[in-house]
């Protein structure tokens, strides 16, 4: 007989050791993760690979209760999980994230929450424990099978939150106001619906990404004039929200190459702060691309990616080049925001923030009255 209770106290133990608030810790103790994940998936640590209850429960006992991620779908369903690779559209997130995330959101017993992306269920499992009693935590998911699955879940340990299946960009009105909103799918931008479903004072806490490097946790603060006001507490990737999945870029073989003076490193390897900067200044988005003898850092329009470049560094070669298609030169722009980023002293992620109106999102510097535009 497996030691179900030593498994679930270990992965409690490892969060409460990243130094975790207790609540956080007493909700991983009540809420087991392995009553979230199927019996096979995908397990991500290193190369990723197949689990399977069936043919090998020590392997699925073992990665269920490891840090990893466990993915739960690939290609929106389209891919089986036991081909083993794909995009990854859907997880029981790691461990350490789903705590910190946990912890920034701060719900309190008796708040109404709205969480995005339903997932596996394991996050509004934990929410709803947290919160206590019935159907305070509201959850949307934009993918039936991946909603139908979570409900047995959920139903399967006497949890009853609220589900839906449909976009979670628009929230749930019926639910609102919330105190807290929860989303655990990556956001390029706020849906605005979800600021205007909190009350004030109500915290928001999502996977952000502007669209330069790193990917962020935003913590925001709903207002009561409606706007929502925060900074990035820390970092976390996660599959992307549906709709704001970033564009294919496509290589049609046109364009120009020239040299660039820039070193691609200089900018696929800026700090956080650098990376906001850029982000703001450019509306850009950018990613470093890992080939064998080659460093290469792709750019682009988000709102036209037939606007693109690729800044090339070749293994042992001294010069750098970049090849750029469009009119936009993108990868110029790129390079003078990270030069205006570096004149204002290098300030880090933590000097930034975000502030999200009707009219839309925009990234600041220190207060939010210094806003930084393309
Ligand atoms: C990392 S998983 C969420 C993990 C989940 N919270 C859990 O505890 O298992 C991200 C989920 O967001 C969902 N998603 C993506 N876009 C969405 C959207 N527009 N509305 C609602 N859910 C969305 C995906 O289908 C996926 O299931």
């Amino acid at each position: 007989m497996r030691d179900q209770g030593g498994l679930v106290e270990g992965l409690a133990e490892y969060v409460a050791g990243l130094g975790n608030p207790g609540w956080v810790v007493d909700a991983f103790r009540a809420v087991p993760r392995h009553r979230f994940v199927p019996g096979v998936a995908l397990a991500t640590e290193g190369e990723p690979y197949v689990i399977d209850l069936d043919d090998d429960p020590d392997a699925w006992w073992r990665a269920v209760y490891s840090r990893q991620a466990i993915v739960t779908q690939l290609d929106d369903g389209a891919t089986d999980l036991r081909a083993g690779k794909g995009d990854y559209t859907s997880s029981s997130s790691a461990p350490a994230t789903v705590a910190e995330l946990l912890r920034l959101l701060d719900p309190e017993p008796g708040d109404h929450v709205l969480e995005v992306g339903t997932g596996t269920g394991w996050t509004a499992a934990l929410i709803s424990h947290l919160v206590g009693g019935h159907g305070r935590v509201t959850s949307v998911e934009v993918d039936a099978a991946v909603a139908g699955q979570a409900a047995k879940n959920l139903a399967a340990i006497g949890c009853s939150p609220v589900l839906l299946v449909g976009d979670g960009a628009l929230g749930c009105p019926d639910g609102a106001p919330y105190d807290r909103v929860h989303v655990t799918c990556g956001l390029r931008r706020v849906p605005y619906a979800l600021v205007a479903q909190a009350r004030p004072g109500a915290v928001i806490v999502t996977p952000f990404a502007p669209g330069v490097g790193e990917r962020f946790v935003a913590r925001l603060r709903v207002l009561p004039d409606g706007t929502a006001v925060g900074r990035f507490p820390g970092f976390a990737s996660y599959m992307w929200m549906r709709s704001q999945r970033p564009p294919a870029v496509p290589d049609d073989g046109g364009g120009r190459t020239s040299p660039s003076r820039v070193h691609p490193r200089v900018i696929g390897r800026a700090p956080a702060g650098a990376d906001l900067a850029m982000s703001a200044l450019t509306g850009l988005n950018a990613h470093v691309g890992r080939e064998e003898d080659r460093y290469v850092v792709y750019v682009y329009d988000p709102a036209d990616p037939g606007h693109w470049a690729a800044a090339v560094h070749q293994d042992g070669e001294r010069d750098h080049t970049v090849h750029q298609v469009g009119d936009r030169p993108v990868w110029d722009e790129l390079c003078d925001a990270y030069f205006q980023w570096a004149s204002w002293g290098e300030p880090d992620h933590d000097r930034f923030g975000l502030t999200v109106t009707p009219d839309g999102q925009s990234l600041w510097l220190d207060t939010p009255g210094r806003v930084l535009r393309a």
